[in-house]
């Protein structure tokens, strides 16, 4: 029999198959480079984002495009979360196919196999995606009617990043309007994403800048409920704002994700969430003080900040493809052959490299989750889903 979830579960069979024999292993048994998440760590830092959400209007919606995990999507929404953001139709796939009800793809759906694909899973979880073009909300009812489903809908508001969304509250105006009208679709809201204030290092200027950017978008959900249209939802926020935009009482869901994993370009942001994602490394070679690691650029994601060694204040030099180098001095005691754990310069983009993460508590390996989907490109969902 066919099962539109062929393509999760078949990658939960080759995880099971390629990395199972490290269950209750110690970690630092692993061959390196090694993914491990600290499991404690990660429940910590999820606890502490339910806490600061806790009394605020706004409901948390984890964006996983960071940790790829449908395992962790679990235990978030397990731990209160409303359901998952996502950036692409595969990611929310992925999700469904492991249990999660409700997904929002904080993201255009564009060109058509996405748009059939966004169709026909919307008949296994409630599913809600952006869209900022009158033609995409023309193709996303279609193919909902088409398929006999309903898909939620949010008109993205560009509040200052450039990317995505409408230029104007007018201009949001028409494209509610439209998807209000449409068959197939059901207008939910507004999706304004205040990327640009994300990583503004001061937290003064970061909260005036992401306060500013949501009035903008508190202004066009006034408009629209002015005209008429059943606009309940505010969805946005990051880490980086989880306690600015996560605590505007006109905003209702926060699409925070890097707070769980972090990585040494949020630590600077928000330290009161702990590193719980790290890659762990072997000491290849050292020479005097230049120490060199068998992890680089095909191993942790580098972009914004180079991965620093945890519990270390050495900066790295370099990263090649296969080595990181750090110039250290006689404090450091690692030699050949010898273990450190790396920080993620960037956590989504290390996390996209791998084919699992080994959880761990207390030294030993409890678990191996699959990084599903990683990378672009995941038709196989689509055959699995018109299939049925
Ligand atoms: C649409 C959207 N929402 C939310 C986030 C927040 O992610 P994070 O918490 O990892 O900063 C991002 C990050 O890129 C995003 O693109």
């Amino acid at each position: 029999m066919s099962d539109w979830r062929e393509p999760w579960l078949r990658a939960g069979e080759r995880v099971a198959e390629q990395y199972g024999r490290h269950y209750g292993e110690p970690a630092d048994a692993l061959p390196t480079p090694a993914l491990v998440v600290d499991v404690d760590a990660l429940q910590r830092n999820l606890g502490v984002m339910v806490a600061a959400l806790d009394g605020q209007t706004a409901r948390l919606r984890p964006h996983t495009k960071v940790q790829k995990s449908p395992d962790i999507a679990l235990m978030q929404v397990a731990t209160g979360a409303i359901g998952v953001t996502v950036a692409s139709v595969w990611e929310a796939a992925a999700m469904a196919a492991a249990g999660v009800t409700d997904i929002l793809i904080a993201n255009q759906i564009v060109p058509a196999d996405k748009v059939s694909a966004a169709a026909a899973l919307a008949a296994h979880a409630a599913l809600t995606v952006a869209a900022d073009d009158p033609r995409n909300i023309d193709a996303l009812s279609a193919a909902a009617s088409g398929a006999g489903t309903e898909i939620g809908v949010l008109v993205e508001l560009d509040v200052g990043m450039g990317r995505c969304g409408a230029r104007s509250a007018e201009g949001l105006l028409r494209l509610a309007e439209r998807v209000h009208a449409a068959p197939g679709l059901r207008l939910k809201g507004i999706q304004a994403y205040e990327g640009h204030c994300m990583s503004v290092p001061d937290r003064d200027t970061r909260a005036r800048m992401a306060t500013e950017a949501m009035a903008k978008a508190t202004s066009a959900l006034a408009l629209l409920r002015r005209e008429g249209l059943p606009a309940s939802t505010l969805s946005g926020g990051g880490t980086g704002t989880y306690d600015i935009t996560g605590r505007n009482p006109e905003v209702t869901e926060l699409q925070a994700g890097s707070y769980a994993f972090m990585d040494a370009f949020h630590g600077r942001l928000v330290p009161e969430f702990e590193v719980s994602l790290t890659v762990i490394s072997t000491v290849v070679a050292r020479h005097r003080d230049t120490v060199i690691l068998d992890a680089g650029r095909k191993s942790i994601g580098i972009d914004y900040v180079l991965p620093p060694m945890l519990g270390h204040d050495y900066a790295a030099r370099f990263y090649a493809e296969e080595h990181a180098l750090f110039d250290v001095d006689e404090r450091f005691g690692a030699d050949v052959g010898d273990r450190v754990h790396l920080v993620s310069g960037y956590a989504p983009t290390t996390v996209n490299l791998y084919d699992a993460i080994f959880a761990v508590s207390g030294g030993q390996v409890v678990s191996v989750w699959p990084v599903f989907p990683r990378g672009p490109g995941h038709g196989g969902f689509l055959t699995s889903l018109q299939r049925g």
